[in-house]
């Protein structure tokens, strides 16, 4: 069963990728809401590689600048159409992403996300912290 036919199926693919991680810029302690949401968004990010993606490689990159941190998560699986607003997945709930934008707004922050089918998924995302 392809990866689509799974989506279509809404079977989780559960599939385990192998994972780089990369941390630039200088390390430091950030405020714990800061702390939390980054967390949590790299931790629904890497569930959504797992569960949907059929990825053979995931890549987490954290960089540390002076006045905010930003996050990559890519993977090199099977993509998705992404819609213009998350409506039809939260009245489908689905609240994954559209938790991802919630705690980015919260910070005041910039989320974007690039996938296309066949060609893999990247979520961005930058807060101030
Ligand atoms: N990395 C990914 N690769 C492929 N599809 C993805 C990926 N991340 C999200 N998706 C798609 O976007 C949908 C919405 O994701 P999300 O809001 O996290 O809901 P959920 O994970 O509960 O289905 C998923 O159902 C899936 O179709
Ligand atoms: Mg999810």
């Amino acid at each position: 069963m392809n990866c689509t036919t799974k989506q279509v199926m809404s079977l989780p693919a559960d599939t385990i990728p192998k994972l780089a991680y990369a941390i630039s810029g200088k390390e430091r302690k950030l405020s714990s809401v800061a702390e939390v949401t980054i967390f949590r968004i790299i931790q629904e990010a890497l569930s959504n590689i797992m569960r949907h993606a059929e990825a053979k490689l995931a890549t987490v990159s954290l960089k540390y600048s002076p006045s905010f941190v930003s996050v990559l998560v890519q993977d090199d699986g099977c993509g998705f159409s992404v819609p213009v607003t998350f409506g039809g997945f939260v009245s489908g709930r689905k609240l994954g992403l559209a938790g991802i934008r919630e705690r980015v707004k919260l910070l005041n922050g910039s989320f974007i996300i690039n996938a296309s089918i066949g060609n893999g998924t990247s979520i961005r995302i930058k807060v101030k912290c």
